[in-house]
């Protein structure tokens, strides 16, 4: 395995999955982290991220002594260079001017992680390397930098200006998987089998033969925790998936037809519909709304939970990035917006044993392993919906006649993204759409059908591009797909006479409208 030791970039996670995607395990640490609990991993070599900071900076984070000590290779990339040829005894000129974007670097004859000549590169930095330290040479220059890469290729270590883990930097790939693999010589044997072995083997060793409950929201992770759980101990385990009646078209048979099959009776689909209309009843404020959500999931949960036998352990789909401590400026100190519930999210006192077998996996690699295990891939590959559901969506009165209007609206404007193939892609694919979805606004406008005037409510539509949640861009949607989507909309969803786009960016928006 490889350690990534992350000096506060916004990429230092992208490194991480590019690492994993050459096979190899790796995990990321703040670069302050306890050298035993690095060590702990037996890393075959480290790689250090980039950092806002400057080497120069009075309390910039540094190269800590252990790592240095260890004799493992080492691949600094733009700080991470700059730290390492501070630590070693090389000089780091201080910015005058940045250079930021994609350059050209020209990579030298004995360079073993890019192949000689030409390659384009994302450079996003301030210092550069004036003088390699003693025993290293310069691998690749650019107009500006003498050097862009350096090595000294017997201590094996080595640093890169630019950006190998970025999209920007179609070489970055190759030169990460030379450098993990056939550098620090770790072994590619990071692979769905082996990820999938290992998961089985550990719930079995964590939850013996006791039993297990899940709560399944037809979200992605919730859903190939599920299967994992299941592969691992099937028939211990009991999967609740409450209809509120806040679903989108579809989405409860998908989630039947997916698991029915493997787990039998120990889906309980647990009809609440009504249940949550009538607390719903009247309810407009977005706050009171998701409380309300809530509390009455906690509710039926536990009902379920006894009648499951009150088991000891729970499942829980939380993944990689949710659980990554990150060196990146903090955003958990942000101030609460609004309060996000996830289906599944339980109050502390629920004496629950918390089983998370997607704890160490990016979100590309839990997409891999349910396909793998044979999930469909509309529940794969599908959007992140939000716990509240469409109650979050349907702005104002909660009621069916209205739910079925935004499920129809809805329908059609994601089904046509998918007809366009815009829709359902990996998350780091460039032109890709994060989210989609639409929204019924409470606002009833004047307009005209054949020589009839009509009055009636607004769709909005809401299509965002984002990498990570936190900020996010109104999507550019082609035109004629707007066109389109509106003018199905109006014709074939009663009671909605007007579409209109949001194009307002996150911030000062959020993505979803309450
Ligand atoms: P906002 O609207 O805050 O949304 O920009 C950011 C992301 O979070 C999702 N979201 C939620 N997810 N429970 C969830 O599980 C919630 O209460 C909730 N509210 C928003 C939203 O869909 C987007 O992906």
């Amino acid at each position: 395995s490889i350690a990534i030791l992350d000096f506060g970039s916004q990429t230092s996670q992208l490194i991480a999955r590019r690492v994993r995607e050459a096979q190899v395990y790796c995990e990321l640490f703040p670069w302050d982290a306890p050298a035993e609990k690095v060590l702990a991993l037996h890393p075959k070599g480290f790689i250090l991220s980039g950092s806002p900071a400057s080497v120069y900076e009075s309390g910039a984070p540094f190269i800590p002594a252990y790592v240095l000590d260890s004799g493992l290779p080492i691949l600094g990339i733009c700080f991470g260079m700059q730290a390492l040829t501070y630590a070693l005894g090389g000089k780091v000129a201080a910015a005058t001017r940045r250079e930021y974007g994609l350059a050209q670097v020209e990579s030298t004859g004995d360079n073993p992680l890019l192949p000689p000549g030409e390659h384009r590169v994302w450079m996003s930095h301030g210092d550069r390397i004036e003088q390699a330290p003693p025993g290293f040479i310069s691998l690749a220059h650019t107009g500006n930098s003498p050097v862009a890469m350096m090595g000294n290729l017997e201590t094996k270590r080595f640093g890169v200006q630019f950006h190998p883990e970025v999209h920007h930097t179609p070489g970055g790939r190759e030169l990460l998987r030379r450098f993990v693999v056939e550098v620090c010589g770790a072994k590619p044997d990071w692979t769905l089998d082996s990820i999938i072995r290992a998961a089985t083997d550990q719930i079995r060793a964590s939850v013996g033969d006791e039993r297990v409950l899940v709560a399944v929201s037809g979200g992605v992770d919730s859903s190939v925790a599920t299967a994992l759980v299941n592969r691992a101990i099937g028939d211990q385990l009991t999967a609740v998936f409450v209809d509120h009646g806040l679903l989108r078209q579809g989405e409860r048979e998908q989630v039947e037809a997916a698991f029915r099959r493997s787990l039998g009776q120990r889906l309980v689909v647990v009809n609440a519909i009504e249940d949550y209309m009538d607390a719903l009843q009247g309810v407009t404020d977005p706050e009171q709304k998701r409380r309300i959500i809530g509390e009455k999931f906690i509710r039926i949960f536990e009902t379920e939970a006894k009648k499951a036998g009150s088991p000891r352990f729970l499942v829980q789909g939380t993944i990689y990035p949710d659980v990554v401590e990150s060196s990146a400026p903090d955003r958990s100190k942000a101030q609460r917006i609004k309060t996000h519930h996830n289906v599944g999210g339980l109050p502390k006192d629920m004496q629950f044993t918390l089983v998370e077998p997607l704890r160490y996996l990016f979100k590309d690699e839990v997409r891999a392993v349910g396909e793998a295990l044979g999930l469909p891939a509309e529940l794969v590959w599908r959007q992140p919906f939000p716990g509240p559901g469409l109650a979050v969506r349907c702005l104002g009165d909660i009621t069916l006649e209205r739910l079925d209007t935004l499920r129809a609206a809805d329908h059609i404007f994601t089904s046509e993204l998918t007809a366009a193939g815009l829709l359902n892609r990996a998350t780091d694919e460039p032109d890709g759409i994060s989210q989609a979805f639409a929204v019924l606004l409470p606002v009833r406008s004047v307009g005209v059908m054949g020589d009839t005037r009509t009055y009636q409510e607004t769709v909005a539509l809401r299509a965002v591009t984002t990498e990570d949640f936190m900020t996010a861009d109104w999507a550019r949607l082609p035109y004629d797909l707007l066109a389109r989507t509106a003018n199905r909309i109006v014709n074939e969803v009663a009671g909605v006479n007007r579409v209109v786009y949001d194009i307002t960016s996150k911030p000062p928006a959020t993505i979803e409208w309450e």
